[in-house]
């Protein structure tokens, strides 16, 4: 009976061990555990593009300002029967409550092959009502398309994701990541990737987290990816997953949108 007991526990590891950790996205929606290591951002104007993206005024997602009346988020931000009129953005300030300046949506495109389960598309537009002008608020460049990134590029992301037991970072984080390899990636995550996605980190204590969700990863001031999915814990040793940005599917998706 114990050697029987020792071979089912054998043959449940080796299950398990084939595995990868359940993914999740990285909208404010469901709290998850902690971390990401990051740092607080000093001197916003570095990081101008960025927003906050709020239901009714409480902050959900990231999102980047890609045009005068045009935001750039992940399309799982806007499940949840979300409507245009409950969204706003706050810009222009590092502090999630503060400062800065409130637009408001119009209107909302996601991806059409957005799919839920595997994040696969994760990309969505918001045209606003009251266009992004104002201190501290400027317009990111997009990587062109097709454009391809050598792994060991560094990205930096930022948000006010989760910071620590279940609290959202009230000023702005920032974090360096390293992008993987597209088949390192693929293996790693079990071949649940797609190149309409791209990892990156996967250090133990770095890595995006809830509420991070729909921020962009940028390197050398422009935007490469968007914080999409990752491991239900944030920071453990698997990398976190991110929109690839380059690739035709969802640059002509905002092209098409946008005129971006
Ligand atoms: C992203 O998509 C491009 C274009 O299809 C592809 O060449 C690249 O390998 C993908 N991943 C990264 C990290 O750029």
């Amino acid at each position: 009976m114990k050697f029987f007991i020792a071979i089912l526990l054998t043959l449940i590891c080796v299950v398990f061990a084939k595995t990868p950790p359940n993914r999740i996205n990285r909208a404010n929606i469901q709290w998850r555990q902690f971390i990401i290591g990051g740092t607080e951002v000093e001197d916003f104007s570095q990081f101008a593009y960025q927003l906050s993206m709020r239901y009714v005024e409480i902050h959900v997602c990231g999102a980047s300002i890609i045009a005068l009346h045009w935001a750039l988020s992940a399309a799982h931000c806007f499940e949840n029967n979300v409507f245009p009129d409950m969204i706003s953005f706050r810009a222009g300030s590092r502090d999630r409550f503060e400062g800065g300046i409130v637009v408001n949506a119009e209107q909302f495109f996601i991806h059409p092959l957005f799919d839920r389960l595997s994040y696969d598309f994760d990309a969505a537009v918001v045209r606003t009502i009251e266009p992004f002008i104002g201190k501290d608020v400027e317009v990111i460049s997009l990587i062109p398309m097709g454009f391809w990134l050598t792994p060991g590029t560094i990205g930096t992301i930022s948000g006010w994701g989760i910071v620590d037991e279940g609290h959202l970072a009230i000023n702005l984080q920032k974090l360096d990541l390293e992008i993987w390899d597209q088949h390192e990636c693929f293996v790693k995550w079990f071949g649940e990737i797609t190149s309409n996605m791209f990892c990156a980190g996967g250090e133990p204590g770095y890595d995006s987290c809830n509420g991070d969700s729909g921020g962009a990863m940028v390197v050398d001031g422009v935007q490469v990816g968007i914080v999409s999915t990752g491991a239900t814990t944030c920071g453990i040793n698997f990398p976190g997953v991110y929109t690839n940005i380059t690739h035709p599917s969802i640059r002509a998706f905002i092209l098409h949108r946008t005129g971006v």
